[in-house]
């Protein structure tokens, strides 16, 4: 049988109780990874677990707001399976959907705090353990289209993936002389229980979605962004660190506002 891409690596996932982190923890097990699932979500994250099975996988409680809780998470998946090779801080929320003339400055640190500073405290906490091991690792933030175009999403929302982005360049610039590196994805808009969140209906935004892409034929799914993460992830993109790789079917490099090739 041919080495599966990650056997042997063990990761933790944030936010992997659904959506696009759920799907990531079932590929990176399928690929041979030991995956901890770090969530608040306690139920659906342990319902994870059992679907996928306790020997190659685990949850662990973990608000990413609180470095203590992102800390105990990294010590518990090395006393558990003693290395950590990928840290998948893919935790995020929608946050407040009104103009900045309406913004509720509370709900904007929340947003700023679960999607970037809780990035900034899992590459922290991932990096010391990858270093500490002498791991040459991969880091993975999910990022989105709006961290590169604004008026795909809300603002705060746009704020936090655009500052995600600028993460994953200066944490690369420091951890590549010890040869761990930081990469992104940025997808487009797809059907995940976040898009519920926002009293958004699946069927709705999926049209939504085929009507604006580029790229037609394909709906967007959480598998896509998990082959995605899997490719960096893994030593087939062993080279490639700094790097925002997006799933959007050419969104962001495409202003059809012109009309050509329409
Ligand atoms: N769905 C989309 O359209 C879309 C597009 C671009 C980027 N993204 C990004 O993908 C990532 C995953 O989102 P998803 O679409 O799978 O949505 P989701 O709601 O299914 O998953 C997000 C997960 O994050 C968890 N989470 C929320 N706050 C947390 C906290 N404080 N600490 C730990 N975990 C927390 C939730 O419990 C949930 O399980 C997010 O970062 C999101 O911004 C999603």
């Amino acid at each position: 049988m041919s080495k599966q891409r990650l056997e042997g690596k063990v990761a933790i996932i944030t936010g992997a109780a659904s959506g696009i982190g759920e799907a990531a923890a079932r590929l990176f097990v399928e690929n041979g990874a030991f995956v901890l699932i770090a969530d608040i979500q306690d139920e659906l994250g342990q319902e994870v677990v059992a679907s996928i099975g306790l020997q190659k996988s685990c949850y662990r409680h973990c608000d990413v707001r609180d470095e203590k809780q992102v800390q105990e998470t990294v010590d518990y998946a090395l006393e558990k399976y003693g290395h950590l090779d990928i840290m998948f801080s893919n935790a995020g929320i929608i946050g407040p959907l009104g103009g900045i003339l309406d913004l509720d400055m509370g709900e904007f640190d929340n947003t700023i705090d679960i999607n970037m500073r809780g990035a900034v405290i899992a590459i922290k906490h991932a990096g010391r353990a990858m270093l500490a091991r002498q791991v040459r690792g991969s880091i993975i933030c999910n990022a989105s289209v709006t961290g590169c175009v604004a008026g795909a999403g809300p603002h705060a929302y746009t704020i936090s993936k655009h500052a995600l982005v600028g993460l994953v360049r200066t944490a690369s610039c420091e951890f590549g002389k010890h040869g761990i590196r930081v990469n992104c994805i940025s997808p487009f808009a797809l059907a995940t229980p976040m898009a519920e969140s926002a009293n958004i209906d699946k069927t709705e935004l999926e049209a939504m979605c085929c009507a604006v892409s580029n790229l037609k034929g394909i709906v967007l799914r959480p598998r896509h962004l998990a082959d995605a993460a899997l490719f960096l992830a893994s030593d087939e993109s062993s080279f490639v660190s700094g790097h925002n790789l997006t799933v959007d079917g050419g969104f962001t490099v495409v202003n059809p506002s012109l009309g050509f090739y329409q």
